[in-house]
């Protein structure tokens, strides 16, 4: 049996501190075999093609990355045995795209996502596919995914479709949580969206169909098992959620 914990889209450090102390406590108690990270895991707005915000003398490169390697330190320590991949969502992806319009720096080591991400540090290993993806014994492929529709359970269909029915998905990127079921005639298909972790109330959306929220799933021999939990958010901010009968709060 596998154990993994799929926290994503913090968008550091447009985090919201109060759904990451929460999401970590209940996953403290679930004790992850794997845990995941990256997957919009820094926004990199300071790279962005929109470039021109006052917003960046606040929040340049460095403190997009040490606010994600504190994060990181959190996480680390409510899953010390957990095998950690890192999923490159297109938030890491502007990196990429940067370096390739920034030829002269491209091949620089200390440039590397492995360097930039501390990986040796943090004890991360890259998923399958440059970081694409990570497959769980064909029963579950976890992703960030590169698609939006407009309501939840929407996205969450057009991957399982993009997989042909063939396996069950877990991704991220809508910001949204979702549940939906397919049989197929080699078992019971499932794909889940997975909430996110970033604010969900950002100065340049107004009122997003955004959830704060938390998925679990559980790989055995048989086939996978999805535990969704969304996190409610009282007006001033703190976070409550509720797993296997404890309340967890901010
Ligand atoms: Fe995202
Ligand atoms: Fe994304």
């Amino acid at each position: 049996m596998t154990k993994i914990v799929f926290p994503t889209d913090e968008h550091h450090p447009y985090v919201d501190w109060n759904a990451l102390a929460v999401a970590t406590q209940i996953t403290k108690d679930f004790e992850p075999d794997v845990r995941f990270a990256g997957s919009d895991g820094v926004d990199f707005y300071s790279i962005s093609r929109f470039d021109k915000d006052p917003d960046l003398f606040r929040n340049n490169l460095q403190v997009e990355l040490d606010s994600w390697a504190f994060a990181q330190s959190l996480w680390q320590a409510v899953t010390p045995d957990a095998t950690v991949y890192f999923l490159i969502g297109n938030h890491e992806d502007r990196l990429r795209r940067y370096l390739w319009k920034n030829k002269e720096l491209y091949g620089l080591r200390a440039l590397e996502l492995e360097n930039i991400f501390r990986f040796k540090e943090l004890g991360i290993t890259m998923s399958q596919y440059d970081g694409l993806e990570q497959n769980f014994s064909n029963h579950l492929v976890v992703k960030h995914g590169s698609i939006v529709r407009k309501h939840s359970g929407y996205t969450a269909r057009a991957e399982l479709e993009k997989e042909n029915y063939s396996i069950s998905t877990l991704s991220g990127h809508t910001h949204r949580g979702a549940h939906i079921f397919q049989s197929t005639r080699s078992g019971v298909k499932q794909a889940v969206e997975a909430f996110c972790l970033c604010n969900t109330s950002p100065n340049y959306l107004h009122n997003p169909n955004w959830q704060n929220g938390l998925v679990f799933a559980t790989v055995d021999d048989q086939g996978v098992e999805f535990e969704l939990i969304p996190f409610r958010k009282s007006s001033d901010g703190k976070i409550t959620a509720k797993w296997r009968d404890k309340y967890y709060t901010s």
